[in-house]
């Protein structure tokens, strides 16, 4: 087992990566319950692989789990669904020193880390993450909302979790298309800042994809060590350190909106193509070579994520794109930070992007699959 510390202001606690962590979910977590029982957040998705065996986990130790199953979704990441989970919680009589498992994906445990934030003024919460994404990202550094009127996670709050159990085997049922967008993640810890484990990713990519324990367990092992580093340096994304894991977010971030943030582009594969925009528009500033920039492309397009805008099929041209960008909750006084590439692991935070350039920048991508794929003159 990989055991990953994270340390900060808010909290320090433990990330674990192994096989078979579910199935033994009571035993790591006893520490961390004061009750003979488990208060257990999931989807219904989630439950129908790993309900059985947690439950069964918890009653071989004697001890009960309750549990408040969500629909499946991002719909369910609502203010609505947050007020309901806040209501099963209290008539439960969950208290301050309790903790509250959450059992999921991205949306589980961004909605149960608001809900621990806010009950009784903050209890703790142990994340159970069972996607590729949710393992490598968003079960780790305390980052947790709802999805608010126009907009994601425009709600919610940093709140560390008190442990992270990532049981490799979770990956093993997850549909192909998920494994492959939660991978995206995985492949910008390199982009940012690993030039060496972007290399591994292209030598160990499609191995990590057709399912082969070794190179899951480093990715998620590397990703979340990577990650921990920079969560310790940056808590709450104030130095400049943490926003470089929104690398591929700003240009993501438009194209889901423009695909009205559907199931026709994932959030990791809106990352992905975000990734390789950010490195091409970093290549068209001078600030790197080209051939760097369609090394990203070509690794994002063999691991099976989307590598060019033309293939979405937008009905919109490059200004409102970068129309939805200045939506983004990024936005600091009036200016969007974007982070560009000086090469493969050399990411940094540029505050002298202008609408109008990324505008043009991505009417001549939208045209480059018109144009038959030629480079952009
Ligand atoms: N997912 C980006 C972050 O945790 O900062």
């Amino acid at each position: 087992m990989a055991v990953i510390p994270v340390t900060t202001a808010g909290g320090a606690y433990e990330v674990r990566v192994a096989r078979g962590l579910l199935g033994r979910a009571a035993e790591e977590c006893a520490p961390l319950l004061r009750k003979r029982e488990a208060v257990i957040v999931t989807d219904a998705n989630v439950a129908r692989h790993w309900r059985a065996p947690v439950e069964a986990s918890f009653a071989a130790a004697g001890m009960a789990s309750h549990w408040f199953e969500l629909p499946p979704g991002e719909a369910s990441k609502s203010w609505a669904q947050l007020g309901a989970l806040l209501e099963w919680l209290l008539a439960r009589e969950v208290e301050r020193g309790d903790a509250i498992l959450a059992l999921g994906g991205g949306m589980v445990g961004d909605l149960t880390g608001l809900a621990a934030a806010l009950l009784k003024r903050g209890c703790r919460f142990i994340q159970l993450p069972t996607t590729l994404l949710a393992q490598v990202d968003s079960s780790v550094g305390g980052k947790t909302a709802v999805n608010f009127g126009v907009g994601k996670n425009l709600v919610g709050a940093f709140h560390q979790p008190a442990l992270v159990l990532a049981d490799l085997s979770a990956l093993d049922t997850l549909p192909p298309r998920e494994l492959r967008a939660g991978y995206a993640e995985v492949v910008k810890y390199g982009v940012l800042g690993d030039a060496e484990f972007f290399a591994w990713c292209e030598a160990s990519g499609a191995a990590l994809l057709a399912g082969d324990a070794a190179p899951r367990e480093h990715a998620v092992a590397h990703s979340v060590a990577a990650k921990a580093r920079i969560v310790a340096a940056d808590e709450r994304e104030t130095s400049g350190r943490r926003a470089l894991l929104n690398l591929g977010h700003t240009f993501g971030h438009a194209l889901e909106a423009a695909t009205g943030f559907s199931d026709r582009l994932l959030h990791g594969e809106a990352v992905a193509l975000g990734m390789v925009l950010a490195a091409r528009f970093s290549a068209r500033r001078g600030l790197m070579a080209t051939a760097g920039a369609e090394r990203i492309a070509a690794h994002v397009a063999a691991s099976g994520l989307p590598s060019e805008l033309s293939t979405l099929g937008l009905a919109c041209d490059g200004r409102t794109l970068a129309a939805h960008m200045l939506h983004d909750k990024k936005m600091d006084a009036g200016a969007l930070p974007f982070v560009l590439l000086r090469g493969i692991g050399e990411a940094f935070l540029d505050r002298s992007v202008e609408p109008s350039e990324v505008a043009g920048f991505l009417d001549d991508e939208i045209g480059r699959g018109m144009a038959g794929r030629s480079e952009p003159s």
